[in-house]
């Protein structure tokens, strides 16, 4: 017998939740029953201004009913096919709707189910294309302070946010970090990318002397790290981490899990910041946020290096149960049509100058150390509360839900980032709220 009492309640409920405050949440807990269009609804029927598109994935609004009905129609079909050394048709159709839209050669695509294995994906990729080609002693993997980048033990391991890596122990041997790039001393109150920190690039150099470059595969970070606090990359600074890359034969991987999808204004982070990176992490937006899906876009010449050697050779051993599972591809597919159609992959770009105006407004109201934003994302940082670092945003988070709006917080700071369906006067709503949430959390 476990101490649970016999009938369940949701106090003892068998659910162990994932990143949550378990026994403070089981007490008090924030439900949501429904969704639609921008919105959630509590199981009363209350209504929340959805303010971070569920997980940063639901960028088309929830429910959308082209997918609901493809989804629905592909159960119906064909509920599982085995991708190995087997197909389905919507398999191939999905990865080449969505290589259509990648930047440069990443035309390749491997399919994976989330953010986490997307990455573990990118980094297992960069490994085996080196040693393809020659070059296994090049091991080492190459993260960065603050960087997020799942929960897998590779994504774990070049992560940078140290409260998701100090209980896991030694994780994976080879990893190193760069330094992050947040400097609230020169650049609090940045609109869009901030002016100072290029050079902040060339601690790659020094891990690189330390190192030898030569032992190094792959260096991953996100063009904008969201989950550790939304840190928008200073002018100049991935084009400064591209060049160093290219100078010492290492892969670049960027993480776009959040920033691809529209989230800047284009397809891909990497096209708004024209910096082309060799492989491309993505999920959450890739099916709208409804059936888990992620996939890997890489270079051609990083595809190529595998398909040589006997054609009765399996090229890369690795893969998920449910790789391009048909469900996630109708899902996939049905959502690239609704982004096409309503021209979400880039109306990010058409609101941000108001979106950038509300976020702003915000500055003088208390605790409010620094306001930043790029597409539509926005981040409100506060200051910490005496020897209680997290509780502010805490607050804040469960003060947004009782005003009728549900925002993330990454400790102290407040992450804004809606559906790309959000009309003007749903921006100034959910600025509303955070005013006044802002306003009464001491
Ligand atoms: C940049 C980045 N990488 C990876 C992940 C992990 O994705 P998932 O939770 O789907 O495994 C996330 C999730 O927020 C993310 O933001």
């Amino acid at each position: 017998m476990n101490d649970r009492a016999t009938v369940p309640t949701l106090e003892n409920s068998a659910f162990f939740m994932p990143f949550s405050m378990n026994r403070q949440f089981k007490k008090a807990p924030r439900l949501i029953a429904r969704a639609e269009g921008m919105h959630y609804y509590t199981p009363e029927g209350r209504k929340l201004i959805d303010g971070t598109s569920g997980l940063w994935c639901v960028n088309a609004g929830h429910c959308r009913e082209k997918i609901v009905k493809a989804v629905q129609k592909q159960v119906a079909e064909l509920d599982f096919a085995p991708a190995f050394q087997m197909g389905h048709p919507l398999a191939f159709e999905f990865a080449d709707r969505i290589a259509a839209l990648a930047p440069g050669d990443l035309k390749r695509v491997f399919f994976t189910n989330s953010g986490s294995e997307s990455v573990d994906t990118a980094l297992k990729l960069a490994l085996a294309y080196h040693r393809a080609r020659g070059e296994g002693h090049r091991m080492r993997l190459i993260g960065r302070e603050r960087g997020y980048h799942g929960v897998n033990f590779g994504g774990t391991a070049v992560g940078g946010v140290v409260g998701n890596r100090k209980i896991f122990g030694a994780l994976v041997t080879g990893v190193d970090h760069i330094r992050h790039t947040h400097d609230l001393e020169k650049n609090a109150f940045s609109r869009g990318q901030p002016k100072h920190g290029a050079e902040l690039a060339d601690d790659l150099e020094r891990l690189c002397a330390l190192h030898d470059a030569s032992t190094i595969a792959a260096v991953i970070v996100e063009p904008v790290a969201c989950s550790g606090g939304v840190l928008v990359p200073p002018v100049g600074y991935l084009e400064r981490l591209r060049a160093i890359c290219d100078k010492h034969g290492i892969l670049l991987i960027f993480d776009e899990v959040i920033t691809a999808w529209g989230r800047l204004g284009k397809p891909f982070g990497a096209q708004h910041f024209g910096v082309l990176p060799d492989l491309i992490a993505t999920a959450k937006g890739i099916t709208n946020g409804t059936v888990p899906m992620g996939a890997v876009f890489m270079r051609e010449r990083i595809y190529q290096a595998f398909m040589t050697g006997p054609e009765n050779a399996i090229e890369m051993p690795h893969g998920y149960t449910y790789s391009s599972h048909p469900l996630a591809c109708a899902a996939g597919l049905a959502t690239m049509q609704v982004y096409e159609e309503e021209g979400l992959l880039t109306r990010a770009a058409e609101l941000w100058p108001y979106w950038e105006e509300q976020a702003h407004a915000l500055k003088g109201l208390p605790n409010v150390i620094d306001i930043r934003n790029i597409g539509l994302i926005a981040a409100i940082e506060l200051a910490p509360r005496a020897g209680a670092p997290g509780m502010r945003g805490l607050d804040a988070h469960t003060k947004a839900f009782e005003k009728g709006a549900y925002i993330r917080v990454a400790g102290d700071i407040i992450a804004l980032a809606p559906p790309l369906i959000i009309r003007k006067e749903e921006i100034d709503q959910l600025f509303e709220i955070v005013r006044g949430v802002l306003k009464t959390t001491n």
